[in-house]
């Protein structure tokens, strides 16, 4: 496609996070209004002409989920009505990325649903980050192409300035993190330690089991891709105490921080929390989170997108 326009657009789940991305384009945001009804219902009006622009909606899905969910929906329908040229959706947070198989009889797989509505809806393509799992990318049609952005160099960049790693043995929180762990261990190039995390029922709470590799005496660094109840991790870092583990430290792409896990996970054996702005983290800080920010790897993945060059080193 010739380059057209950039034209961004903020939804209203993470306005601070889209106008940072703008500043890093040297791009305006376009002026649009929310309408919400006494009945419950929204109307997404954009405020300005998009005919014929390179639309990218930046929409992160923190909670209230479904109503963001709803306004990303409504906002890429007002954008492909206005007759965008391209409308990608951009999802910081990809929701109902925990449910992407018939793991359980009978169940709803939320992933799958939210791929069908992006598609039918109009949008042209999604960039998000870090998914709970790859294969959320092969539900996309390849005419609705799913672009998957790592936050894993900026993390392990933090980690490597900040932490005296060779005392730190790597942690998967469960055995399905160790694919996910990867791209940190090459970079970082540290030992593994895996958890064995059981999950009873559909519950959030998990219960970390045993563990497997060395950590007595050593610092221990848990990879995850999500905080959400914060159980993985709590469970997670008061077993590995137990094992004699001395600091344990965290890492995550996406703060969800829901229920009450900004006050429990400070009480927590967690000495450290270290996680992006994917989601906001406002009214939910405590001492020993640190945020820092990927705006500039979706800014540069925007300006290739709109130039048609490669995002694929934006992969890992
Ligand atoms: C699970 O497989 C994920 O990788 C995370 O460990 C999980 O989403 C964290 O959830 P919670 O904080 O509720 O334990």
């Amino acid at each position: 496609m010739p380059q057209q326009d950039i034209k961004l657009i903020s939804t209203s789940s993470h306005p601070s996070f889209a106008q940072k991305v703008a500043e890093q384009l040297n791009e305006e945001m376009v002026p649009t209004e929310l309408f919400e009804f006494s009945n419950d219902n929204m109307m997404f009006k954009i405020l300005e002409s998009v005919r014929g622009s390179d639309v990218f909606i930046i929409s992160t899905q923190a909670p209230p989920v479904h109503k963001n969910l709803w306004e990303a929906i409504l906002a890429i329908d007002a954008a492909k009505r206005a007759s965008a040229k391209r409308v990608t959706a951009v999802l910081p947070y990809f929701p109902y990325a925990r449910s992407d198989q018939e793991d359980q009889p009978r169940i709803s797989i939320g992933a799958r649903c939210l791929n069908s509505c992006l598609e039918s809806c109009g949008a042209d393509r999604v960039l998000t980050t870090d998914l709970h799992s790859d294969q959320i990318q092969a539900f996309f049609s390849p005419e609705h192409q799913c672009d998957q952005l790592k936050a894993t160099r900026l993390l392990c960049n933090y980690l490597s300035n900040n932490l005296v790693l060779e005392d730190y043995v790597l942690v998967a929180p469960d055995p399905g993190a160790v694919n996910m762990i990867q791209g940190y261990q090459n970079k970082l190039g540290l030992p593994l330690a895996i958890i064995d995390k059981r999950r009873d029922d559909n519950q959030d709470k998990p219960q970390a089991a045993n563990v497997v590799g060395e950590v007595e005496g050593k610092n221990c660094l848990i990879i995850d891709d999500e905080v959400s109840s914060g159980g993985t991790l709590m469970e997670a870092a008061e077993l590995l105490k137990e094992k004699g583990a001395n600091k344990v430290v965290a890492t995550c792409v996406h703060p969800v921080l829901g229920a009450d896990a900004p006050e429990k996970i400070p009480e927590s054996e967690i000495d450290k929390l270290i996680t992006t702005d994917t989601i906001p983290t406002k009214n939910k800080e405590f001492d020993k989170l640190e945020v820092k920010t990927v705006t500039n790897l979706f800014a540069n993945a925007i300006k290739r997108i709109n130039k048609g060059e490669s995002i694929s080193s934006l992969f890992n």
